[in-house]
């Protein structure tokens, strides 16, 4: 119906939004703008926010992606179920459009947020083996600290619908199959991994957006790229410092979009991710099809542990 352009944000609830800021600060996004009754954190990138919290019940509401133009939200509101183009009343502003997924989950498409002054995030110049001067008499000094969240990168949920579901985001937002996973037999696939449509001659992430087969609809994680690989082993070793918060998995290097990965959980145990240096892909990229094997081994790091596809509310600590 329309090609998106990116994800915005995930919108999740929280009943203690000071336990939230603490746990996001420390995963590495700034504060945007607090209200009564939500937080809107940002990034480095100039995006007003790219995680929003809600007060109330613990919850995953929804995902929100970029619209290329205020045109197609016009186009988008056509869709059966949707709202009407609406002007979106919180911080950063601009307007959406609001569909329902197949599993009943929010799916906001925004044009015209507000754009901030970016955060300066220091250069990375690394040495490889066959550019061993890169860095030359330079010294390399981190301090230890939060990571710098750049932007917001994918979105991982579940349902117990996959094909319905994946099919009915391709058709509403342009996303394009990068890889499936199927389990078992060759028929009953279990992942889809999907990217955003990509312009003539430009490249996007590997995935924006993967639906997962599970026995009932649910949230997986977050996403978000972090400025370089230091970024994610020091943002690792800040939250591991902290005592209080709960890892998921990591650090390694997926197979299926090759990023260095690092997943903890906030503190009603929802999932969110570090990564960096991911496969881009054009729409020439031929979609994938891989036994679970090959789709869920990494390339290196430790194994993928089963308790990751359990309800948050088991690895919850608030
Ligand atoms: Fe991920």
């Amino acid at each position: 119906m329309i090609n998106v352009t990116d994800i915005a944000y995930g919108r999740l609830s929280a009943p203690d939004l000071d336990l939230m800021e603490a746990f996001l600060t420390d995963f590495g996004m700034v504060r945007a703008e607090r209200t009564k009754t939500a937080l809107f954190m940002r990034g480095t990138d100039a995006e007003h926010h790219l995680h929003v919290t809600e007060l109330g019940d613990p919850a995953f509401i929804g995902i929100a992606f970029h619209a290329a133009s205020e045109e197609d939200l016009h186009t988008l509101a056509e869709a059966e179920g949707a709202t009407p183009v609406e002007d979106l009343d919180e911080p950063g502003g601009g307007k959406r459009v609001r569909l329902t997924d197949p599993d009943g989950r929010q799916v906001e498409v925004i044009w015209g947020q507000e754009m901030l002054e970016p955060l300066p995030v220091r250069d990375v110049v690394i040495n490889t083996g066959k550019e061993r001067l890169n860095r030359a008499g330079d010294l390399q000094r981190i301090p230890s600290r939060p990571a710098h969240v750049k932007r917001s990168a994918h979105a991982v949920v579940t349902t117990a619908q996959v094909k319905a579901s994946n099919d009915w985001y391709q058709a509403h937002l342009g996303l394009k199959t990068t890889d499936e996973i199927w389990m078992e037999t060759e028929d009953n696939i279990f992942a889809v991994f999907n990217h955003i449509d990509a312009p003539t001659g430009s490249y996007v992430d590997h995935h924006v957006f993967l639906n997962v087969q599970a026995e009932k609809a649910g949230f997986n994680h977050l996403s978000f790229e972090v400025a370089d690989f230091d970024d994610v082993q020091i943002g690792h070793f800040y939250l591991k410092e902290k005592g209080k918060y709960r890892h998921a998995w990591g650090i390694g290097r997926h197979t299926l979009g090759s990023q260095i990965f690092d997943y903890w959980r906030d503190p009603w145990g929802r999932i969110h991710e570090h990564w960096t240096d991911s496969d881009m892909v054009n729409n020439d990229h031929p979609a994938g099809f891989h036994s679970p094997e090959a789709g869920l081994a990494n390339q290196w790091g430790p194994e993928f542990p089963m308790e990751f596809l359990d309800d948050p509310e088991k690895h919850a600590i608030a």
